[in-house]
């Protein structure tokens, strides 16, 4: 198994105890291709955020690649973060003041121990050809404020790639972008797929879902495998 998450419980303090994930349990093989579908408000963020070893679950384990997470601290998260699971957060997460180059170099440049210069030009080689995969090679010296929000996603799913992920995680992907965008990004996705990436995305559009070869289902915390 790629990903075994069990048992995972995650809540928080507001006016009462609140459960934002209930006891959830499942796994993925290398190069599943799953999909979390479920409204708004029903745990998917946290969830992820969990897997991804942002967030601590109040109760359960996430084993990854046959590596436990929960004894690791901040550094060594990131670190195995970095290398194991490549994270497109929801919403617009690249940094304004950076083109779009150098947001997509930025996890290697944070957290790679050998930053010798072959390695660093590996690295802008790399950026280059999955640029040139995800259509945005004309984007390079871009800042995200001149590109639309599909090409923002682009850039954002590139930076997830650039240290060649295990585990690609997707919080929607698609969200906000008209038709056109939403199928790039998909094909995008499709691709990395067949070249073995293995892929988790969330989503509550039933087209996106359709892509995905595993679904489940998230309600009120809880989750239910439905494929
Ligand atoms: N840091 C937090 N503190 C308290 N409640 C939170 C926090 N983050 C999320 N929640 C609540 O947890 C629930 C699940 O949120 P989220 O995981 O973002 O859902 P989704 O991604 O499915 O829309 C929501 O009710 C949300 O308000
Ligand atoms: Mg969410």
């Amino acid at each position: 198994m790629l990903l075994e998450v069990k048992n995972i419980r995650k809540q928080y303090q507001r006016q009462t105890l609140f459960c934002a994930v209930d006891n959830v349990s499942f796994s993925l093989q290398q190069r599943d291709y799953a999909c979390i579908m479920g409204r708004s408000g029903s745990g998917k963020t946290t969830l992820l955020n969990i897997i991804a070893g942002i967030s601590t679950p109040t109760q359960g384990r996430i084993i990854i690649d046959n590596t436990d997470i929960a004894p690791f601290d901040d550094e060594q998260a990131s670190q195995f973060r970095n290398q194991t699971i490549g994270y497109v957060p929801q919403g617009s997460s690249l940094l304004t003041n950076l083109t779009a180059m150098e947001n997509i170099c930025l996890p290697y440049y944070l957290y790679s121990k050998n930053k010798q210069p072959d390695n660093i030009e590996c690295c802008n080689k790399r950026a280059q050809q999955l640029m040139q995969m995800a259509e945005i090679s004309h984007l390079s010296e871009i800042y995200p404020n001149q590109m639309s929000g599909g090409e923002m996603r682009r850039v954002a799913i590139v930076r997830a790639l650039i240290c060649s992920p295990k585990l690609l995680l997707a919080d929607e992907p698609t969200n906000d972008l008209d038709d056109e965008s939403s199928r790039q990004i998909m094909q995008l996705f499709s691709g990395l797929h067949s070249q073995g990436t293995t892929i988790l995305l969330v989503t509550h559009d039933h087209e996106v879902a359709n892509y995905a070869s595993k679904h489940f289902k998230m309600e009120a915390g809880k989750l239910t495998d439905y494929s």
